[in-house]
């Protein structure tokens, strides 16, 4: 791995500041002053140090954002933002991707990290991690659809859904309810809706197994997962 990308990997700035940082000289890798970004090193087996300091090295990031309606959930599109277009470089340096997908007008909890076992994990249909969804409906919401969605419903291509838990927050001609589902199909809390007859207008997703997004974090807003949210996401593992 080249030292710029480490130095900015673990918070020493943009590519720009890190390279003050080693023209300054006080960059060492095994006690040589490295002054070139474009040097390869090794952060598992070499150690580096910056005004004598050891940089400790880090080599995953674990992100919660609160996706903002309008941007996709990929790392690249030619047409429209995407949710890591929304990362600081010290960040995005780290070649994060989103863990499973929200829908474009989808808004919430969505999990960023270069870790491919976690994001594995979470998404393995086999764990049947839960994700709990606040959504506005038009039509009316019935105690009869709770019953539906417990039993499984036939989306439109035949598959029946497992299991759901709807709670019915507001019932009316718009209809607010929140439902957790424990797998993961194409659009499937607005299929769901479509197969009794109503419709989605407003999406959220307000948790992850046991990990609840951070309510003070602003629409397109994003924070490192604390050590015990990851624990209560990897419990099971
Ligand atoms: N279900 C949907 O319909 N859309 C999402 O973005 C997530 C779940």
């Amino acid at each position: 791995m080249r030292i710029d990308k480490l130095l900015a990997n673990m918070g020493y700035g943009t590519r720009k500041e890190v390279k003050k940082v080693l023209k300054a000289g006080i960059v060492q890798v095994e006690g040589e002053v490295i002054k070139d970004g474009k040097t390869q090193i090794d952060p598992e087996e070499q150690t580096v140090t910056i005004r004598g300091e050891v940089v400790e090295y880090k080599p995953y990031l674990y992100l919660m954002l609160n996706k903002p309606q309008g941007v996709i959930s990929a790392t690249e599109d030619n047409e429209h933002q995407t949710v890591i277009d929304l990362l600081a470089f010290e960040h995005a340096v780290y070649d994060p991707f989103p863990v499973g997908r929200l829908d474009k007008d989808t808004e919430g909890l969505l999990l960023i990290t270069n870790d491919g076992k976690f994001s594995h994990a979470l998404m393995s249909p086999k764990r049947h991690v839960s994700k709990t969804y606040y959504a506005r409906v038009r039509g009316e919401v019935t105690e009869g659809d709770v019953l539906s969605f417990k039993e499984g419903v036939t989306l439109e291509d035949g598959y029946v859904t497992k299991p759901a838990d709807l709670t019915i927050k507001q019932s009316g001609s718009v209809s607010e309810i929140e439902l957790t589902i424990t797998e993961g199909k194409y659009h499937q809390v607005k299929r769901m809706f479509e197969a009794v007859g109503k419709k989605v207008t407003y999406l959220k997703r307000c948790s992850i197994g046991q990990l609840e997004l951070d309510e003070t974090l602003k629409l397109g807003e994003y924070r490192e997962l604390t050590d015990a949210e990851y624990s209560l996401l990897m419990k099971d593992e």
